[in-house]
């Protein structure tokens, strides 16, 4: 409800990131596209959340990884995993994913709801050296956090400029 009201206040723009627990990419996501978003004094035209395909994670924080992947650049995040709601389809302008299984996912539950507004698009497409899929970093190590950040940080970039 919280968020409803802000996106009413904030109101221009407002994006989504998914995946699939919400503890790995999609927070790094949230928490890049907010620092971008900030560091442009435009923050106020943006309403930003994430969220999950699953109900795996709901209520934990970001995976200490990802956490700690973004602090090393000066980012930090208070997230807290929550799983992707009817609602979100009809309020949202932009659901942005990870990958083409979040991506069928979202569109079959898209289709279950009558009033979808948003735009669902892999934040890979956004990419300028069109990696494609930002792969889960759950079973690596610090270098694929590291390498989700970046793509993240790639495709933000763009995002952004797009839609400015
Ligand atoms: C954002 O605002 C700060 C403080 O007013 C200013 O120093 C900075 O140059 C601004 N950044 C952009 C990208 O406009
Ligand atoms: C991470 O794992 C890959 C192999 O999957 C390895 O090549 C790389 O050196 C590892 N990086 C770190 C920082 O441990």
């Amino acid at each position: 409800q919280g968020l409803h009201r802000n996106i009413a206040e904030v109101g221009s723009k407002s994006v989504l990131f998914v995946c699939l627990g919400n503890i790995c990419r999609s927070p790094i996501a949230e928490a890049v596209f907010r620092k971008l978003v900030t560091d442009e004094n435009v923050s106020d035209n943006w309403a930003i959340d994430s969220s999950a395909v699953s109900d795996w994670n709901v209520g934990r924080p970001p995976d200490s990884r990802a956490v700690s992947c973004l602090r090393n650049h000066g980012i930090s995040t208070a997230h807290k995993a929550r799983q992707i709601t009817r609602e979100d389809f009809a309020t949202f302008d932009y659901i942005l994913c990870m990958d083409e299984s979040n991506l069928r996912d979202l569109n079959r539950k898209s289709n279950q709801v009558k009033n979808c507004k948003a735009k669902i698009e892999l934040l890979g497409s956004y990419d300028p050296q069109k990696q494609l899929i930002i792969e889960d970093p759950y079973y690596g190590n610090d270098s694929d956090f590291e390498v989700v950040y970046q793509q993240c940080l790639r495709c933000c970039k763009a995002f952004l400029e797009k839609t400015h």
